[in-house]
């Protein structure tokens, strides 16, 4: 209780600090743009009590969430794009129905970003150089996308100066108040740096000696990367992560732990091919290859497009893209991780790849329990059948 007091002392005086700051964009404003897009103040707060429990924080918290979110505007942040399709920026602008999440997105000050900026060429890179003088130490650096290193840097050139991808993440780190590597490029290499990885791509924390935060996900949810703002807004602090630099509140629990099929795949309810009688009715996608029982997010909570659907609830089982190195390590994605096993055992599935002994152990063992219990189940429901 008396933590939880404190924490409320600290982030009220840290949202009076940014309040006393002047807005760095002053055209717009939360309650004018929520009035803009229709969407009510009781919708607005409902958005804050959901955000506030996301973040695992007591309900109380709700009104500094709502003022956090208020306060983005304080926040000046800049948005590198590196080697990757730009499908995590996509996810959160290209939305028929913008949502608060990304309104949020909208209103907080985005001092550099190449997809949405006007500017090019030179013009982009004076803006850049500038944010970066003008909000040194202050601004937020997100970025996206793998990064060619080593000998390999070359690969990725930004601008009119031929600057290499890494120098411009290294340079842009160097005063940033916090870090963000937004998506599973950005936090582990992504499908560029999947064997035999030609350009040496790398997740960002291993071009910068700064403290990375890693929201991954191919693409990560709007929600995941809003709230790590709201978070930094919130406490001035970064949040507390996983053995992957991931933000625990986001990353703390299995897909499988989460996923509104557990309890057919708890009655050994499996879809066996797609399209059969199991996937209509819903049944457990894990014998067609969801790696849900080794992939740590949020997903079936939070959704995509406007938070309608999340790919379990489409009807193909998760692929593990939030862990390292999914590309190699959760494939094929349509067959169970029991067919292959033994094979992977050593070099390491997604999750298992952890330089913590305990992890692998633990993780393994979690994969052929997982697979038992598949098998398990489903002898029990073909004996209860017979
Ligand atoms: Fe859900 Fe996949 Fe786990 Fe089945 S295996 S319960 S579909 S997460
Ligand atoms: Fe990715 Fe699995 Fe979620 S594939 S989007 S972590 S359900």
């Amino acid at each position: 209780m008396e933590r939880t007091q404190e924490l409320f002392k600290k982030a009220s005086q840290r949202l009076q600090e940014l309040s006393s700051l002047p807005a760095i964009r002053e055209d717009k404003n939360i309650p004018q743009m929520l009035e803009e897009k229709g969407i009510e103040r009781r919708d607005f707060m409902k958005w804050a009590g959901a955000m506030t429990a996301m973040l695992s924080l007591p309900a109380t918290f709700t009104p500094l969430t709502a003022k956090a979110a208020e306060l983005a505007d304080r926040l000046p942040v800049i948005w590198l794009h590196m080697a990757e399709c730009t499908g995590c920026s996509e996810s959160l602008l290209r939305t028929d129905g913008p949502g608060i999440d990304s309104l949020i997105f909208d209103y907080i000050s985005l001092e550099y970003h190449e997809t949405v900026m006007a500017a090019a060429g030179w013009q982009a890179e004076h803006n850049l150089e500038h944010a970066i003088e003008k909000y040194k130490g202050r601004y937020v650096l997100m970025v996206e996308g793998g990064i060619p290193a080593g000998s390999s840097e070359f690969y990725l050139t930004v601008g009119p100066h031929g600057t290499t991808g890494a120098e411009h993440a290294r340079h842009a780190s160097a005063n940033a108040a916090a870090i963000f590597a937004i998506g599973s490029c950005s936090s582990f290499g992504g499908v560029q740096a999947a064997r035999p990885n030609p350009t040496n791509a790398q997740p960002l924390s291993k071009v910068t000696n700064k403290p990375v935060i890693n929201v991954p996900g191919c693409p990560p949810s709007e929600k995941n990367i809003v709230g790590n703002v709201l978070h930094f807004i919130l406490f001035g602090t970064l949040p507390s992560v996983d053995a992957f630099n991931r933000p625990m509140w986001a990353y703390g629990l299995r897909i499988h732990d989460l996923c509104e099929r557990r309890g057919r795949f708890d009655a050994g309810e499996f879809v066996q091919e797609f399209g059969d009688e199991g996937a209509k009715k819903g049944y457990c996608l894990y014998k067609v290859g969801c790696k849900g029982p080794y992939t740590f997010n949020n997903c079936s909570k939070l959704r995509f497009n406007q938070h309608t659907s999340w790919p379990v609830q489409a009807g193909h089982g998760c692929i593990g893209c939030s862990e390292p190195d999914f590309w190699d390590t959760m494939g094929p994605f349509e067959e169970p991780v029991a067919n292959r096993l033994y094979a992977t055992a050593f070099d390491g599935l997604g999750a298992d790849k952890t330089a913590d002994k305990i992890g692998i152990t633990l993780l393994a063992a979690t994969a052929v329990g997982v697979a038992a219990h598949a098998v398990l189940s489903m002898m029990v429901k073909d004996k209860e059948n017979n």
